[in-house]
């Protein structure tokens, strides 16, 4: 079902001081900041050669990641992005397999223009799971 990473999502506090860690300390290069209010997050992409590192900072009072903030208050791991040839049939498998999809379960477009869904963590290990389509 999954083949590929295709980026992992570290939700940090204040995202000029992240973009400084990652650009200044570790040398990486990074996108522009993009707001996604429809997300309720302000990104940027660290493009690494194999992969890339989603760097998202809470933008509104609504924003999914604000909570998780609370608790992990210098940031921390937020999820992780992998991609499937078919978001559909792989929701429909995990389902089947008695998995916890997040929301409506309901494929929805994600922040790369590009259908995803979020698996529960209680099933993953306490990780939360984006699967994104790959195509
Ligand atoms: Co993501």
């Amino acid at each position: 079902m999954i083949r590929k990473l295709n980026h992992v999502a570290i939700a940090v506090p204040d995202l000029d001081q992240a973009v400084g860690v990652y650009r200044d300390v570790l040398g990486a290069e990074i996108s522009a900041p993009h707001e996604l209010p429809e997300h309720g997050v302000t990104a940027v992409f660290v493009n690494l050669n194999n992969t890339s590192i989603e760097l998202m900072q809470p933008l509104g009072d609504a924003s999914p990641i604000r909570k998780f903030l609370e608790s992990h208050t210098k940031g921390g791991l937020h999820h992780v992005c992998y991609e499937v040839e078919d978001i559909f049939a792989a929701r429909d498998q995990l389902i089947g397999e008695g998995m916890t999809i997040v929301g409506d379960g309901e494929p929805y477009v994600g922040a790369h223009d590009k259908l995803v869904i979020f698996l529960h963590p209680k099933d993953f290990l306490g990780t939360l799971i984006e699967l994104e389509q790959s195509s």
